[in-house]
Order: structure tokens, then C-alpha cells, then sequence
């Protein structure tokens, strides 16, 4: 996982609950980093997952919930650091049918081998978008929150469900992005 993945984790924790609660998850993860992170360098997975879990005991909020967040966090983050991508399309919908070719294929010449999902996406109408996520790394809550951060980028009111999971045994997750008001169509 790249640097900027921990860094904006850092930056949400640090923001939403206090540099004490930064401080106590180094100290319980013990990174062989000391929790100094750059961006484009790559760090365990494991790391994060790790911080994720201490963060449920201490929050009391399921991993997932947490993950969903901090991908809603790590949206507007992406976009402040590479706006082209999101000036670059008006549509919450065309923007999400370009992460796959043209965003994360633009993320592998500005990041060193990245760890990539592979998305797809169909648009079933005018109002819903079905989106499929496969990676290794199972990231779907992750994948979910991005979606988020994006409709709200794209100032777009959506109803978002995860209709297959890959932690249920399936080989991808998709997900059913419905727009709410008819005047972002
Ligand atoms: C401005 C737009 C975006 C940029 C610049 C961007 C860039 C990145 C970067 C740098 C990573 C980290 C790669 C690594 O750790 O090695 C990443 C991972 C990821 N991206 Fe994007 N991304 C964008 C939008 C999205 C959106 C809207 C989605 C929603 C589906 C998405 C889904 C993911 C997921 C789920 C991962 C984690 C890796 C995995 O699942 O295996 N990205 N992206």
C-alpha cells in the first residue's frame, strides 16, 4: 500500500479524534516505519489493517464502517493532490467508468507499481451505474467509501448497496449505484 494511503490515514485520525489516538496506534502496531510515511513509497497492508482493527476497540465501530469512512476521507484527499481527474468530467457516472482506464492507468506512471483494483463498470439506465470490484486485497469498504466521496464531489445524491461481496466467497464485489434526484441525469 502506497505512502499517501497511511499519510491521509494519519491525517483522518489525527482530525477526527486527536494526535493522542495517532500516538497509542503506533504504539500498539510499532511500524518498522516509526510511522514516518512518504507518499510513493510502499508499506505493509497489514499495517493498516492492523491500525483498522485497534481503531475498532478504541472507537467501538466495526472495521468496516471504519473502512467506508476513511475511503470517503482518502477520496478528497486524492482529488485535492490530482484534481485533473475530477475537473476533468462533469458526471458522477462518467467519472467512475474512467477509474479503471484512464485514472489508475495514469496512477501507475505517477506512483511506482501500484497495487490496483480492477473495476468495471455498466450503466444498467439513466439513474443506475453497476460497478464491479476485484483485488486481491479485498478493499470493497474501501472501494465502497471512494464511491461516496466521489457522488459527493460531484455534489450527486446516491443510494449506494453492495450486492455481492467477496468476503462472502464471491470472485468480486458489485456494487448498485442508484442517482436520486433526476437532475443529475
Ligand atoms: C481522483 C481519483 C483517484 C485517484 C487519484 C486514485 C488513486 C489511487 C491510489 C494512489 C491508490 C493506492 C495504490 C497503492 O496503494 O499501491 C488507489 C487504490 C485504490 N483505488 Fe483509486 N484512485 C481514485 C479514485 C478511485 C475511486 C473513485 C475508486 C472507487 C471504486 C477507487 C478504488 C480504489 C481502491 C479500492 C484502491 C485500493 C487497492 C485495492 O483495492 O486493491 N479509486 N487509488
Amino acid at each position: 500500500m502506497k505512502g499517501i494511503v497511511f499519510t491521509t490515514f494519519n491525517d483522518m485520525v489525527e482530525n477526527r479524534i486527536g494526535i493522542s489516538c495517532w500516538e497509542s496506534l503506533l504504539e500498539k502496531v510499532k511500524p518498522a516505519s516509526g510511522g514516518i510515511y512518504t507518499a510513493v513509497e510502499d508499506f505493509p497492508d497489514e499495517e493498516l489493517v492492523a491500525m483498522l482493527g485497534h481503531l475498532s476497540s478504541m472507537t467501538g465501530k466495526p472495521v468496516d464502517e471504519l473502512l467506508t469512512s476513511f475511503g470517503q476521507y482518502l477520496f478528497h484527499a486524492l482529488a485535492t493532490k490530482h484534481p485533473v481527474f475530477v475537473t476533468d468530467k462533469t458526471d458522477l457516472f462518467e467519472f467512475l467508468k474512467s477509474i479503471d482506464g484512464v485514472i489508475h492507468k495514469e496512477v501507475e506512471k505517477l506512483y511506482e507499481s501500484p497495487n490496483l483494483p480492477e473495476i468495471t463498470c455498466e450503466q444498467a439506465s439513466a439513474r443506475v451505474l453497476l460497478l464491479n470490484y476485484r483485488s486481491p486485497r479485498r478493499l470493497c469498504h474501501l472501494a465502497d467509501g471512494l464511491i461516496r466521496g466521489a457522488a459527493k464531489q460531484f455534489n450527486t445524491e446516491v443510494l449506494v448497496s453492495h450486492d455481492l461481496c467477496m468476503h462472502d466467497g464471491n470472485d468480486h464485489c458489485a456494487f448498485r449505484i442508484q442517482k436520486v434526484d433526476e437532475r443529475n441525469i
